[in-house]
């Protein structure tokens, strides 16, 4: 292929990258945002099978078949609130192939070692992609329940973890300076496989959210260096393009948890300090049944839904809507309050929410509920639980500082979920104490349901 029409097919791809990118942003276009990217990834793809010196085709057909089908089972049979685990599976893929691909270069580039410039490339993507690998191991693991979702701390984890960190990226320096020292490559990879484990331990499981996008910006750099080391200007992009998304995420996602880039990078938070936190509380708790919650909330003027991951699990988004409808039909103002990280995933309420076509007119997030909570006669919690978590105010608390929906200023609050076990994050919630909580223990597609019938016949 003549190398214009191949640099011709990398910028069509790369416009489909970005094109697809922008319809992301939004639910309505993102189905075929994914589809416009998905092209661009594989126009990409075939032009650079034609055009390398092709090793084995054998082989590379072999791991595209088993690549498609692996795909496909997953992409088919993964369900929604397992979505992270997936992405963190994706994030070590990726990183991995990236360290895999800057070594090959460096074997290739022969006794010499590469340019300056290319051994520089290589040494980062060794580097930043053995420590995705690893962190995006121990998220998983986290966030799939085959580890510890508790920070795992030892002593001096913060000063070992900062010298090992310097000592990479001198490492780094050195391989790329110094074509001499290229067999130190396989201990850089070793000591950010390493790094990579000492960063994501430490965080606790409500963190993950963070991590993973955080993870998901260094695969995109891992790619980026890779394709600066092996001269490929569509990975470069590609590369930038996902890391750029994935700080960007990052940053919104620090500000719905209310951390910093700074802390999330070193591992440092989430950790506390040690001290337990809240013990369960021996206050009573006020059960309710649907029908004395139905007279609550018919009677309202105003109320707040607050969707969280059991809302997700019990697949109870239809009627979540079905009870706002009975509520407006009654004159009653009805609002959704949308967490940042309610759910398993960013956006995850927001996908639900406008499967079942409630308006987006009618989703208030953070700031807006919170403003509005005081003035609210009910609050229907529907299978949330940490976002809701009034220990967040306390200093002593694994969640300090993490915003929540203030739930418990509305003059009532209604709790739907099936028992008083903790949320993601393993902590009790005092919320479900409160004099002005009622809780309705039951699956939230019936509890709503219910709910829904029993306004109906008010
Ligand atoms: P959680 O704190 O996880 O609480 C969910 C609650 O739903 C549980 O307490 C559970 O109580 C209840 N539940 C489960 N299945 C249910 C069902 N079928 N019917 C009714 N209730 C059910 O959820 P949240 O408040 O949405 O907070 C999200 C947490 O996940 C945060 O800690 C966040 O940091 C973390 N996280 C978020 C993300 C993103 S990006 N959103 C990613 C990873 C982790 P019962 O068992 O008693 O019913």
């Amino acid at each position: 292929m003549p190398p214009f029409a191949q640099d011709l097919v990398y910028i069509a791809s790369a416009v489909l990258f970005v094109w697809g990118l922008k319809r992301l942003g939004h639910p309505e276009t993102a189905r075929s945002g994914n589809g416009l990217a998905a092209l661009g990834m594989l126009l990409a793809a075939a032009v650079t099978l034609l055009d390398r010196g092709v090793v084995s085709w054998t082989v590379l057909l072999v791991a595209l078949v088993a690549g498609t089908l692996v795909g496909t089972l997953l992409a088919r049979s993964i369900r929604m609130t397992a979505m992270p685990q997936l992405v963190g599976t994706f994030n070590a893929l990726g990183g991995g192939a990236s360290a895999l691909l800057a070594a090959a270069e460096l074997v290739a580039s022969g006794p010499n070692g590469p340019s300056t410039g290319v051994g520089l490339a290589i040494a980062l993507g060794i580097l930043v992609g053995s420590v995705t690998v690893t962190g995006s191991v121990v998220a998983v693991g986290k966030l799939q329940g085959f580890m510890p979702s508790r920070p795992v701390t030892w002593p001096l984890q913060r000063s070992a973890s900062a010298l090992l960190a310097v000592t990479l990226a001198g490492t780094a320096i050195a391989l790329a300076l110094l074509p001499e020292v290229g067999p130190l490559a396989p201990a850089l990879a070793a000591g950010a496989l390493l790094l990579g484990l000492a960063l994501v331990l430490p965080i606790g499981g409500a963190d993950m959210p963070v991590v993973i996008s955080l993870l998901n910006a260094y695969s995109g750099l891992a790619a980026s260096a890779a394709g600066f080391a092996i001269g490929n200007p569509l990975l470069v992009l590609a590369g930038a393009l996902v890391g750029a998304a994935g700080l960007i995420l990052t940053h919104h996602m620090c500000r719905g948890m209310n951390r910093s880039l700074a802390n999330v990078a070193f591992g440092a938070f989430g950790a506390g300090d040690g001290t337990p936190g809240p013990a369960e509380s021996d206050a009573p708790v006020r059960r309710t049944t649907a029908e004395e919650a139905a007279l609550l909330l018919g009677y309202a003027s105003s109320v707040i839904i607050v969707p969280g991951y059991g809302l997700a699990a019990a697949q109870a988004q239809h009627e979540a809507r079905k009870l706002m409808d009975v509520l407006v039909d009654r004159g009653i103002t009805v609002n959704f309050a949308i967490h940042p990280v309610a759910g398993r995933m960013p956006g995850h309420m927001n996908v639900l929410l406008a499967e079942a076509d409630v308006p987006y007119d009618r989703l208030l997030d953070l700031e807006d509920a919170n403003a509005r909570m005081p003035r609210t006669d009910v609050v229907v919690v529907v299978g949330a639980n940490d976002v809701v978590n009034p220990s967040a105010r306390d200093p002593e608390s694994t969640i300090a500082g993490m915003p929540i929906l203030e739930v418990d200023r509305a003059a009532n609050t209604l709790v739907v979920k099936r028992s008083l076990s903790p949320g993601f994050a393993g902590i009790p919630n005092p919320l479900f104490h409160l004099e002005s909580t009622l809780m309705l223990l039951d699956d939230a597609g019936a509890a709503l349901s219910a709910l829904a019938r029993e306004v109906r016949e008010l």
